[in-house]
């Protein structure tokens, strides 16, 4: 007898949904994948015939998506039949920090979590394996199962946690070659059943001893512990920035230094204008916001420093650039090379640059960015949804009209238009490209004295200041 085939829905088309999904689908070609999400216009990108108008960017997915893709990789917008098909049913939506009522500012709002729930539910016409792969404050597995079971008492369920680690930018390597993959399940003959069938999704491509099995509370609980510790890292070293400045020590040095240590490690210790993208943070003040629930205000402070740590850094490049440009910089032209929140990701969600440039805005700073991967409409609106929703420290910040800030923020579609005219450079994101511009044309074409302000520390200090550039990186003095 034929083994019945194997069919995969997952809820939430992401940065994360598709390109997993891609990657299983492209290793297990008798399983059949289905990706759903709510969003017609993400759905239509996905199956969009020219690979370039997917709606993620990310280096290897337009290869891994052409071999898989309408042969067991389907991209759909009915959730519907999906979860009907499905025998394994990843939860992928987004869980961001939530922008209203109790825990505003701080908790994950799990409400799409809880509304594919309430979906499962609904359309479940057999048993289901539910797969938590968004990340999720530590013991939502109960709470999805406790509202399966109720609505539908007809079925069994049961719900794994298999947080997902990849990084953007670097997505499709780190789903290839995962350094681990984390599996929690309860201990129940379905739940462990349900662990073995993940596991083997796995162990298409990767060695068995790279899937590590765990309960679902320790599962939940690393993922949000893994983002915490590498954000950390960066708050630290970027700690260690601000004092370099003042000292004449080297932070790229130091780095070198303290990573050859092979207790500390040498990733993760570039120092930045900040970290940005859409988990950090957020997983961060949900950490935060959790050990407070559980009455831990000790542990929340600890680790609701390594935010306000970020938020100093942010805040240090963007009064220093304010500083140096004599003490204004009203109706002076700011270009920023980069809007994106890290290279080789068209993503700009708490990108560092929304609020370098907001920092800016409220100076009355003209802002001329350029980035290979971001169009001019999502730079406004980042820059509009900062301004409806500041939370952290910047309760004094003005907001301005829309009018004022399309005036004021300009996008190129060519770095030189750009950057011609500017008063002073900033570099928020780390392109490869910016490295090989020509910087003596540049330094031509800017007002004097001509000012570069490196986030990102891409540039060499003895280069820029024998062109002429008042250069300034992050972490060393001048
Ligand atoms: P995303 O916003 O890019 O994608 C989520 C998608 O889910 C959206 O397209 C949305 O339309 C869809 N959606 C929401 N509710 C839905 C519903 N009820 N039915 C169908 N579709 C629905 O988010 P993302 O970046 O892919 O992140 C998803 C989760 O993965 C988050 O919990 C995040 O913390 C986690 N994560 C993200 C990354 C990353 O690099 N972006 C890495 C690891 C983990
Ligand atoms: C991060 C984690 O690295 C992933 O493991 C995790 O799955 C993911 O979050 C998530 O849960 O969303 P990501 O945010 O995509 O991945 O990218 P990172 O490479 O971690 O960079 C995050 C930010 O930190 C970027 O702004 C980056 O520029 C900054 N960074 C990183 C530094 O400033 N210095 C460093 O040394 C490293």
């Amino acid at each position: 007898m034929s083994k019945k085939k194997l069919y995969i829905a997952c809820i939430g088309a992401g940065y994360v949904g598709g390109p997993t999904m891609s990657v299983i689908a492209k290793h297990c070609p008798e399983i059949d994948v289905e990706v759903v999400d709510v969003n017609k216009d993400r759905i239509n990108a996905w199956n969009d015939s020219n690979l370039d108008n997917l709606p993620v960017y990310e280096p290897g997915l337009k290869e891994v998506i052409q071999k898989a893709r309408g042969r067991n990789l389907f991209f759909t917008t009915d959730v519907k039949g999906a979860i009907e098909r499905a025998d394994i049913i990843f939860i992928s939506v987004n869980t961001p920090t939530k922008v209203y009522g109790e825990g505003k500012g701080m908790a994950a709002d799990l409400k799409y979590v809880e509304l594919c729930t309430r979906q499962i539910a609904k359309y479940s016409n057999g048993d289901k394996i539910v797969v938590e792969k968004s990340t999720l404050p530590v013991r939502t597995a109960e709470s999805i199962r406790r509202i399966l079971e109720a609505e539908d008492s007809k079925h069994s369920f049961t719900v794994l946690s298999n947080p997902e680690f990849l990084a953007e930018g670097t997505a499709i390597d780190d789903l290839e070659n995962a350094d681990r993959v984390l599996i929690g399940s309860d201990e129940t003959p379905f739940g462990l059943s349900a662990l073995e069938k993940i596991s083997s999704i796995y162990e298409h491509w990767l060695p068995k001893e790279r899937v590590l099995k765990t309960n679902v509370w320790s599962s939940e609980l690393s993922k949000l512990t893994a983002n915490a510790m590498l954000a950390q890292r960066v708050s630290s070293i970027n700690a260690i920035s601000a004092l370099c400045e003042q000292t004449g020590a080297d932070v790229a040095e130091i780095s070198h230094a303290i990573g050859m240590d092979s207790r500390i490690g040498s990733k993760f210790l570039n120092a930045s204008v900040g970290f940005g993208g859409s988990c950090f943070q957020k997983d961060i003040l949900n950490l935060t916001y959790l050990c407070r629930y559980f009455n831990l205000p000790e542990v929340a402070e600890y680790w609701e420093q390594v935010v306000k740590m970020n938020d100093y850094q942010k805040n240090r490049f963007a009064n220093n650039i304010i500083k140096t440009l004599f003490n204004t910089v009203s109706g002076k032209k700011i270009s920023f090379l980069g809007w994106a929140f890290k290279k080789d990701t068209n993503d700009t969600r708490e990108s560092a640059a929304i609020y370098v440039a907001d920092k800016l805005l409220q100076d009355r700073a003209e802002i001329h960015v350029y980035d290979p991967k971001v169009n001019s409409e999502q730079v406004i609106q980042d820059l509009l949804y900062l301004q409806k929703y500041r939370f952290v420290n910047n309760h004094d910040f003005e907001s301005l009209p829309e009018e004022e800030v399309r005036d004021l923020v300009k996008v190129y579609n060519d770095p030189y238009s750009a950057l011609k005219d500017a008063h002073a450079i900033a570099i928020l994101t780390e392109w490869d490209e910016f490295k090989s511009y020509n910087w003596q044309e540049i330094y031509d074409n800017m007002h004097k004295p001509a000012f570069v302000f490196d986030g990102r520390n891409i540039l060499t200090r003895t280069m820029m200041s024998k062109i002429g550039f008042k250069y300034q990186g992050i972490g060393s003095a001048e």
